[in-house]
């Protein structure tokens, strides 16, 4: 999906509507994996919110990029599987179509779940089906992933880690989205 789409698509809403349903009217901490050019920050401040909010992605660019457009957040270039944050520092953690580009889901979900004080948001674009399909694909500076996961496992892993995850697919012209909203288990 171009990036003007991914900017634009209805995920965002639903995604935005219920962090304001749980936050709004008071500051809350939202940690986002995966950023590129910051389109989830815009969109959480579009919506009014009192977020502090904290950005990571893998690449140096994009983080330098929201830096400069930025400034009044937090950037820092990491890997979701790999998060430099103690257990339960947000209330929010949020992953939009990131999962899919990871050669496996399994240690960045559990990484979310972590560092999440609440709530776990995660968009997929690959909305997971039968049969699971992982697809390498060579680029100019080395390779990336574009997988399709099984919804089985991958909702299950969900389940092990939340007390409640809600599902929701939103249709679009080009491409539909799946989220899922998932509220942390209390240890
Ligand atoms: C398709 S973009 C999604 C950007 C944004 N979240 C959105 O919804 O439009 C995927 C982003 O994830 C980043 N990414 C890929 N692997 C990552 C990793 N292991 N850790 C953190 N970010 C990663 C890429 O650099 C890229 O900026």
């Amino acid at each position: 999906m171009s990036e003007g789409r991914r900017a634009e698509h209805p995920s965002h809403a639903v995604v935005t509507e219920r962090i304001a349903a749980l936050y709004s009217g008071a500051p809350f901490e939202l940690l986002d994996c995966g950023v590129l050019s910051g389109v989830t920050y815009h969109h959480l401040l579009q919506a009014g919110l009192e977020v502090d909010y904290t950005g990571i992605d893998i690449g140096e660019a994009a983080i330098a990029d929201c830096r400069k457009l930025h400034p009044g957040a937090r950037w820092e270039q990491m890997s979701v599987a790999d998060l430099a944050f103690p257990e339960g520092s947000f209330d929010v953690v949020n992953c939009r179509h990131v999962l899919e580009s990871l050669p496996y889901y399994e240690t960045a979900v559990r990484e979310l779940f972590r560092v999440a004080r609440r709530t776990v948001a995660i968009c997929m674009f690959q909305v997971p089906r039968e049969p699971e399909a992982l697809l390498r694909r060579e680029t100019a500076n080395g390779y990336i992933w574009l997988n399709r996961y099984a919804p089985g496992p991958f909702e299950a892993l969900l389940h092990s880690l939340s007390e409640s995850v809600e599902i929701i697919d939103v249709p679009a012209d080009h491409r539909r989205n799946r989220v899922y909203f998932c509220t942390k288990r209390s240890a």
